[in-house]
Parts: C-alpha cells; sequence; structure tokens
C-alpha cells in the first residue's frame, strides 16, 4: 500500500483530533485519527489467568522495559500529536514498581487541558492500596476485569489471586469516588452461567458490565475452542431473562452497549470474533518495550525504544510514529476454528494489554 502522509488526506477530520501547539494529528490511510492510546506498563502480573498467560511465563529481562521516565516521554509525544485518551494497562499496572509516579506526573496533561481522561485497566489486586492516590491524581473511571463471583472458580481462573482482595479493592476504589466498570472474559461451560447474576450485582452498585469474547492471542497451554463462547449466544440467553435495549452510547472502544430496563444499568459486548469493530478503530497500543502495534489483532508493528533512546529530541520519535501510522491495516483478521488449533497470534494479552 501507498504511504500516505496525514496532510495528503482530504477526508481527514480536520480540527477535532488536532495534536498540541498545532502539530498535526496521527491519521492513517483510512482517513481514522489516533486519539486513543493503551499503553502496557509493563509485562508482569501478579495472577495467571487462563486465558491470558501460561502458569510459567518468562518475563522481559528490565533492559529491555521502558523506564517510568520513559513512558512519560511515549506516552506525551502520543498526547502531543492529538490524543485525548490514554489508558494505562498490562501484565498488571498497579504491580509496576513506582507506578503513581507515573500516574501522577501524566495528570499534567489532564491539568493543561491536552488530554481528556487518563484511566487504567487494572486486576483489582492492588485496588485497595491505591484508589485513593489514582483518583487524587484526576482518574475518574477503572475497567477491573472479574470474571466471576465465586471465590474458587475465581482462583481456578485466575490460577494465583483471591477474590476477596478484589472485591475489597473494588469498594475502596467505588468509596474514593472512581466509577467503575467491570470487564468479564466470557468463558463457556465456566462462568456463562453467572452472567445474570454479574450484572444484578454490578449494577446494583452503580458499575456497569462489558462481556468479552476470548481472542486467540499466546499460547496458553489449553484449548481456546473449548473455552469459547460467542457473545451472540449469551446475549440470547440473557435477552430470555432481561429487557435488552440496544443503546447508541460509545465510549470510543469496541463494545456495543444495551440498557438493563431491569436494573438501569449497561451492559457491554466486545465481540472481535463475531463482529467486526475495525472500522471505527482510533486507537493504538504501546507495550512496556515501546513497540507500537498499530492494530491488536496483527503482528505488524514499530520500534520507538530506539528512536527515544537515540535523541533527547522527539523528533525521531514522531517520525517513526508517522511512518507506523502509515502502515496501519484496516483490519484485524482473528480465527478461532477447529482448522486453526494454535493461536493467530503469538504474542500474550498481557504484552498489548488487551
Ligand atoms: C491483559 S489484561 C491487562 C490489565 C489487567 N491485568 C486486567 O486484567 O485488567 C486486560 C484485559 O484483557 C483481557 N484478556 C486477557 N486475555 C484475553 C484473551 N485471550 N481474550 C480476551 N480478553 C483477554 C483481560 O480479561 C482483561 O480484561
Ligand atoms: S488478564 Fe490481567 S490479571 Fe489476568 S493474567 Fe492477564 S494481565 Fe494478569
Amino acid at each position: 500500500m501507498k504511504n500516505v502522509r496525514p496532510h495528503e488526506l482530504e477526508d481527514a477530520p480536520k480540527g477535532l483530533y488536532g495534536g498540541v501547539n498545532g502539530r498535526p494529528a496521527l491519521v492513517d490511510p483510512f482517513g481514522r485519527a489516533i486519539s486513543y492510546l493503551r499503553v502496557s506498563v509493563t509485562d508482569r502480573c501478579d495472577f495467571r489467568c487462563v486465558y491470558c498467560m501460561a502458569e510459567n511465563m518468562s518475563f522481559l529481562p528490565k533492559a529491555e522495559v521502558l523506564s517510568l521516565e520513559e513512558l512519560d516521554r511515549v506516552c506525551s509525544v502520543f498526547v502531543a500529536r492529538g490524543v485525548k485518551k490514554l489508558r494505562l494497562t498490562g501484565g498488571e499496572p498497579l504491580v509496576r514498581r513506582g507506578v503513581m509516579t507515573l500516574v501522577e506526573s501524566l495528570s499534567r496533561h489532564l491539568r493543561s487541558g491536552d488530554l481528556d481522561e487518563l484511566t487504567l485497566t487494572t486486576n483489582g489486586s492492588q485496588l485497595a492500596k491505591y484508589a485513593q492516590e489514582i483518583k487524587a491524581a484526576g482518574v475518574r473511571r477503572l475497567n477491573v476485569s472479574l470474571d466471576t463471583l465465586d471465590p474458587e472458580k475465581f482462583r481456578a481462573i485466575t490460577r494465583w489471586g483471591s477474590l476477596d482482595q478484589v472485591l475489597a479493592g473494588i469498594d475502596t476504589a467505588l468509596a474514593a469516588g472512581l466509577k467503575i466498570k467491570i470487564n468479564a472474559v466470557a468463558l463457556k461451560g465456566v462462568n456463562d452461567d453467572e452472567f445474570p447474576q454479574l450484572i444484578e450485582w454490578a449494577h446494583g452498585r452503580g458499575m456497569d458490565l462489558t462481556l468479552i469474547e476470548v481472542m486467540p492471542l499466546g499460547e496458553i497451554g489449553e484449548g481456546r475452542l473449548e473455552q469459547y463462547l460467542p457473545l451472540s449466544i449469551a446475549r440470547a440467553r440473557l435477552a430470555e431473562r432481561f429487557s435488552l435495549n440496544d443503546v447508541d452510547y460509545r465510549t470510543g472502544g469496541p463494545a456495543r452497549y444495551v440498557r438493563i430496563a431491569e436494573t438501569g444499568g449497561l451492559l457491554g459486548f466486545i465481540t472481535p470474533m463475531t463482529h467486526n469493530f475495525c472500522e471505527s478503530c482510533n486507537r493504538v497500543r504501546v507495550t512496556c518495550t515501546g513497540t507500537l502495534y498499530m492494530c491488536l489483532g496483527q503482528e505488524d508493528a514499530a520500534d520507538l525504544r530506539k528512536p527515544l533512546r537515540a535523541s533527547e529530541s522527539d523528533d525521531l520519535l514522531f517520525a517513526a510514529m508517522d511512518e507506523a501510522i502509515s502502515r496501519k491495516p484496516k483490519g484485524h483478521d482473528f480465527v478461532i476454528d477447529r482448522r486453526h488449533r494454535r493461536p493467530a497470534l503469538a504474542r500474550h494479552m498481557s504484552v498489548t494489554g488487551g
């Protein structure tokens, strides 16, 4: 494909996604302005969720991982080029030593108005410790991943996690005034019987809930076909019990939402396998080694660590970002079926953070 520079795009959104101080927005060859960056701040985690990691994971050596200052710089160059929403993820972002220094330092972009939202996706295990500080740094909302309310199932899914610890973390975060969305991965024969209970629990505490289809990322040592539950089936079952009303509400993410009449809360469906959400994709991902992935479902990536470490000026970084965004693909091609028993992509979700 011919490389297209942003200024050559006739239908590029103008004004809305412009960068800071007149810098051009990052616009891909399909006219999609990049306004959302997800940054994985560590590949490590205190859980070993069965769909995400193998039990014996080997993690990156420290020298390969960006320092907190380097992560700040990468985030800040994206903000300078029009990113308005920044999500820190992982691995588990809250197990990275000193992570609050990064959150606090990035909050300057909220105060300047250059960034609309700073948020995190977390497994909740460290929230009791950090929720107050997170709120004080200007974070308004968190995504907390929780697949079950059954302590034994929770232990089986996360291998190492404690449900009580996560529930206590959620309580602390709610009490601190953070808005929480619960994300649950739909696992066939594991938690699919619990969706009504999860809905009532989450909505009863003012939290929205999103169900996520299992994506084929990384060798995890178990068959994905066995775990995969199409959300069309889950939705049809829920519709027998609740009134699901479609709503237009979008968060800038790939979820489609319904409002449940009986609870008043929102239920989202993220269905990469059964529904193609690529056409409105405004996001890119950076790993903790400074690798930029233009698409969650493709291997193509660009190294930002080299230009970052090569110079104190950001010019090389801007050039590497422009070049990479000119290669952002139109969409992903995940497949889970009997002919493709291997993961569609070798990297684990904990590399790009979902
Ligand atoms: C990789 S985790 C990183 C942040 C944090 N550790 C957490 O669990 O929220 C981000 C999200 O990806 C989801 N996830 C991990 N592996 C997945 C897979 N193979 N398919 C679908 N979602 C997955 C998790 O459930 C979680 O909601
Ligand atoms: S989903 Fe999150 S909590 Fe679970 S192993 Fe992956 S990174 Fe850790």
